[in-house]
């Protein structure tokens, strides 16, 4: 892939990602700002809170293909060069996601979004890394302590697996999921973190 095509893919991918689905979905449906609700959130999660089942759902799938399809943005001139570049220009997807164009750079925390470039790369560790995700938010109720173990332990899989391109990026990508759920650590820390309606944790 020549430096042109990477560019135009990378950007084609960042245009994807940017796509804020619940900003949108929450403006247009339900006449609610979902910047402005909850936690303020545009992933899937605050659009469950803020905006219910259907809506959430919704945005989970749209999120995950949006990177998936901003990966394969690589495909774009007839055939990915080598499948790393699924995560090379994947990023952008990411990118896109978290600093979204649409509403002045604000945007989500990069976690639906990076399993879907990671879909992309490598689906076992997609799968790998939902089940971690359920199973925490299932003894935790947070989605939030879901999404961070779930990136660590990518990385552990990757480091395990030997691919070093994705521990590269799974290291710095989990740094910046913990960089976005800050506020969230805080609350965990505090006990005061929102939990989702099931769970060992909610009914105990
Ligand atoms: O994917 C985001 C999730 O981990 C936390 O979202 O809205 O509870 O801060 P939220």
């Amino acid at each position: 892939m020549s430096s042109m095509h990477f560019i135009i893919s990378f950007i084609l991918a960042y245009c994807l990602g940017s796509l804020p689905f619940g900003y949108w979905i929450g403006k247009l449906f339900y006449n609610q700002d979902i910047l402005n609700a909850g936690s303020g959130n545009i992933g899937t999660t605050n659009t469950f809170r803020v905006l219910g089942n259907r809506a959430g759902l919704t945005v989970l799938v749209l999120d995950i293909l949006k990177g998936t399809a901003g990966a394969y943005m690589a495909a774009i001139w007839g055939n990915v060069p080598s499948k790393e570049w699924l995560f090379f220009v994947g990023l952008g997807a990411i990118i896109g996601h978290t600093f979204s164009m649409w509403i002045k750079f604000r945007g989500g925390k990069a976690v639906a979004t990076s399993a879907g470039v990671l879909l992309a790369y490598t689906p076992h560790l997609f799968v790998f890394a939902s089940l971690v995700f359920i199973t925490v938010i299932l003894l935790s109720s947070m989605v939030s302590l879901g999404s961070m173990i779930g990136f660590t332990l990518v990385t552990l899989a990757a480091i395990i697996e030997q691919d070093w391109l994705l521990t590269v990026i799974a290291v710095a990508l989990t740094i910046f999921v913990f960089y976005r759920h800050r506020e969230n650590i805080k609350r965990i820390k505090a006990g005061t973190e929102s939990l989702v309606p099931f769970g060992l944790y909610y009914w105990s």
